[in-house]
C-alpha cells in the first residue's frame, strides 16, 4: 500500500486537515454516500451537504449527525442556503459510485457552484476538487473546472493540480484553490 499517493480522497483530507486552520464552517457540495461529510462533520464545526439524489440525503439522515445540514438541491444554489463564509468547500464530482452512471454532474452547474465558493471563502479557506474524466461530461467538465482555476487571480488565490502520471483507465485528479 502506498502512504501517499494511495488515493485522492485520503490526499485530499490530510490537505484540508493539515492546512485549514480556522476549522468553523464547511460545505461538501456532493454528498454521495457521505464519507467525506463524515470527514467534515468530525473536523468542522458546522457542514452543509448539498446533492440532487434524495436517496443520498435519505441515507445520510439516518447517521443523525447533528452538525451536518442536508439540502436536497443542486450546489449551484450554495449561496441560497449559506450566507456566511465558509473555510472549506469539497467537491468529489462525477457519480455515485453504485448508483446511477446517468445522474452524473454537469460542467454548467460546476461552474456556477465554483464562482459561489469562491465568493464564500473566507481568506485561509481551502476548495478541493476531485475531477474525473472516465466519461465525456467528466472530460469536459474536468478541462472547464481546471480552466476556472487558472484564471483565478494569484494575487489572491493559489491553485495546485495534483495527477498521478503512472496510472492506467482515466484515474482521478485532484485541484486544490487556497485563499491567501
Ligand atoms: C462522486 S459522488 C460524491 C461522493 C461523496 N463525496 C462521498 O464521499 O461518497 C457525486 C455526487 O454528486 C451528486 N451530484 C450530481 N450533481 C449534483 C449537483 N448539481 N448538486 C449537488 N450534488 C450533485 C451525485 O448525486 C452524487 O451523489
Amino acid at each position: 500500500m502506498f502512504k501517499y499517493v494511495g488515493d485522492i480522497s485520503s490526499i485530499t483530507h490530510y490537505i484540508v486537515s493539515n492546512f485549514v486552520d480556522e476549522k468553523i464552517i464547511a460545505i461538501d457540495a456532493t454528498l454521495g454516500n457521505g464519507y467525506d461529510s463524515d470527514f467534515l462533520s468530525d473536523n468542522f464545526k458546522k457542514v452543509y451537504s448539498f446533492d440532487i439524489q434524495k436517496e443520498a440525503i435519505s441515507n445520510y439522515k439516518l447517521k443523525q449527525k447533528d452538525n451536518v445540514e442536508l439540502i436536497l438541491d443542486s450546489h449551484e444554489y450554495i449561496e441560497k442556503y449559506v450566507t456566511q463564509q465558509v473555510n472549506c468547500v469539497m467537491f468529489n464530482l462525477g457519480f455515485l459510485p453504485g448508483g446511477s452512471k446517468e445522474i452524473t454532474t454537469l460542467t454548467d452547474s460546476t461552474l456556477k457552484s465554483l464562482n459561489a465558493s469562491i465568493n464564500l471563502l473566507s481568506s485561509g479557506g481551502i476548495i478541493t476538487i476531485a475531477l474525473y474524466n472516465g466519461h465525456n461530461e467528466g472530460k469536459k467538465e474536468s478541462s472547464e473546472v481546471i480552466n476556472f482555476a487558472r484564471n483565478l487571480d494569484k494575487k489572491f488565490f493559489g491553485v495546485m493540480h495534483h495527477k498521478y502520471l503512472n496510472r492506467t483507465n482515466c484515474p482521478p485528479e485532484l485541484v486544490v484553490i487556497e485563499k491567501k
